[in-house]
């Protein structure tokens, strides 16, 4: 069933701020379930704030994409849910998850085939430590920690090439294959030096070469090729187990942190721990090409536990809004919904309780709007 979200009337540009020229954006939104339906609205908020000021347009769509839709009618998507996305510039989504659903069925059955469909092959994760953020680690101050993870989105260890035999057997047996292609790797890895040499020109691999002998030899190979054609960008590479040991003794060491699906997994969810709340951190699944809809979505999950309540914090949702905008090409707006964000934390009178307040998601969202719309207010 689709929805169209609807502009409220202040959300219209008044004349004269509205040109031809306007950019004009066509978003799909699939809050899904729990605090999904909760902090999308909040990313949509910020989102119309800096269109207003930057003059681009968002046009909303809204689809009902969920476990809670799986539960009625048996699919997370309709059969031509993915020729629907298509003809979008962007998919905005919250989270996808409900306790009575299993996580695979929920998992296959939307966000792994719109990662793949698209060739959203970059998922990027920024790591950065925010005045306002306790983070677990002592000692650090914000502007120490900030890199950003680029983990391998569409092939690797998460391959669905495999079968169990003799089930429910003493024998049984089950086989999964790991696919590893020299474009899929290539493709990932020199968007990593791309983004390193924009920062400060330092990719870090990580690897596991002692342990799985085939495929990580293969992806330590293509990282040294490449490593040629970027002679400016600093390389080191990590097995991953002293990696994520050093994530957490040493965060300072990283610029850009590249991996393979498996390995960028999990070092994108320890990455964001390091730094604080989860409810920050931010997620792009890229197609570098613009030739389909890339999605933007905060790491965190459906979080049934809070769900309801309307305590969730938007700011990853806000947070991944502004990643948007920048593969959109609007970057000046990106770059004050970040500012925003950073300026709401240091404040730090607005806060859900995730983060040590007792303000409402809608509180939260409101003022980093209001903080996107006054940038005099923002000093930043
Ligand atoms: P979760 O991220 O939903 O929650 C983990 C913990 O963090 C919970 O205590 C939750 O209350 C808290 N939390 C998460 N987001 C928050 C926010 N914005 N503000 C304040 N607190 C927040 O992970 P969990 O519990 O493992 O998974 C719940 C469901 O979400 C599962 O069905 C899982 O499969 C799904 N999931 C979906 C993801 C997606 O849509 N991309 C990603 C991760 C999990
Ligand atoms: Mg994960």
């Amino acid at each position: 069933m689709l929805r169209l979200y609807r502009h409220s009337a202040s959300s219209i540009p008044s004349k004269g701020t509205r040109s031809r020229s306007m950019k004009s954006f066509k978003i799909a939104v699939i809050a899904g379930d729990g605090i999904g339906k909760e902090v999308v609205p909040e990313g949509i908020r910020v989102v119309e704030a800096a269109g207003r000021r930057f003059g681009f347009e968002c046009r909303w769509q809204q689809f009902d994409w969920s476990c809670e839709t799986y539960l009625k009618t048996g699919r997370m998507m309709p059969a031509d849910g993915l020729q629907q996305l298509r003809a979008f510039d962007a998919i905005f989504l919250g989270a996808v998850g409900h306790p009575s659903v299993p996580d695979h069925v929920s998992l296959w059955g939307l966000l792994i085939p719109i990662r793949r469909t698209f060739r959203q092959y970059v998922n990027l994760r920024p790591v950065r430590l925010f005045h306002g953020i306790e983070s677990p680690l002592k000692n650090w101050q914000p502007g120490q920690i900030d890199f950003s993870i680029v983990r391998e989105n569409n092939e690797g260890e998460y391959s669905n090439i495999g079968g169990r035999l003799y089930e429910g057997t003493d024998d049984e047996m089950a086989v999964q294959q790991t696919i590893f292609t020299r474009r899929g790797v290539e493709r990932v890895l020199r968007y990593a030096f791309e983004l390193a040499r924009k920062r400060k020109k330092h990719l870090t691999s990580a690897t596991k070469s002692n342990g799985i002998i085939y495929t990580m030899p293969f992806w330590d190979e293509c990282f040294h090729r490449i490593a040629v054609e970027y002679p400016d960008v600093r390389t080191d590479q990590f097995h991953i187990d002293i990696l994520t040991a050093h994530f957490v003794r040493h965060p300072d060491w990283f610029d850009v942190v590249v991996g393979s699906n498996l390995f960028g997994d999990i070092l994108s969810d320890l990455g964001p721990a390091v730094v604080g709340s989860i409810g920050i951190a931010p997620s792009a699944n890229l197609n570098p090409e613009h030739e389909f809809p890339s999605m933007f979505e905060p790491v965190h999950g459906s979080a049934p536990d809070i769900a309801g309540k309307g305590i969730a914090n938007p700011i990853g949702q806000i947070w991944s809004g502004a990643m948007m905008l920048r593969h959109l090409g609007v970057p000046e707006a990106a770059d004050s919904v970040e500012n925003a964000i950073v300026h709401a934390l240091q404040k730090a009178e607005v806060r859900t309780p995730d983060i040590g307040g007792n303000s409402t998601t809608a509180d939260l969202g409101a003022s980093i709007a209001a903080l996107v719309r006054q940038p005099s207010k923002n000093p930043s």
